[in-house]
């Protein structure tokens, strides 16, 4: 039912945990089932540099959590607000049709972190 890179992810996932001092933090929780995921992110001149993220769900929402995370890394606000849970779900060789709504969770915490992000920036300024 679950592809091999699913499981990989789901057994084991990368980028758990939190990180100290982060400048963008996001929160989002499932509308469907309640599931929540917060992510971490370390963002320099525009780049993110580090992400953690920490998922309280199911496993199909560990294993997206996962690769999104592996898939902004490196990548600056404006490439990271353009991945969409399709994305997601196509690098994990897809998910089931009843779990394509836990894969909003990391779409949905990447661009909460990101808003979060630019409200402390603009806080700054
Ligand atoms: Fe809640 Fe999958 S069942 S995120």
């Amino acid at each position: 039912m679950y592809s091999e890179k699913v499981m990989d992810h789901f057994a084991h996932p990368r980028n758990v945990g939190e990180i100290e001092n982060a400048n963008a933090v996001g929160l989002v929780g499932n509308a469907k089932c309640g599931d929540i995921m917060k992510i971490y992110m370390d963002i320099q001149d525009n780049i993110i540099k580090d992400v953690k993220f920490k998922t309280f769900g199911c496993g199909a929402a560990i294993a997206t959590s996962s690769m999104a995370t592996e898939m902004v890394k490196g990548k600056t606000v404006e490439e990271a607000l353009e991945l969409t849970n399709k994305a997601v779900m196509e690098a994990l060789d897809g998910l089931p049709a009843e779990k394509i709504h836990c894969s909003v969770l990391a779409e949905e915490a990447i661009r909460d972190a990101i808003e979060d992000y630019r409200k402390r920036q603009n806080e700054q300024q």
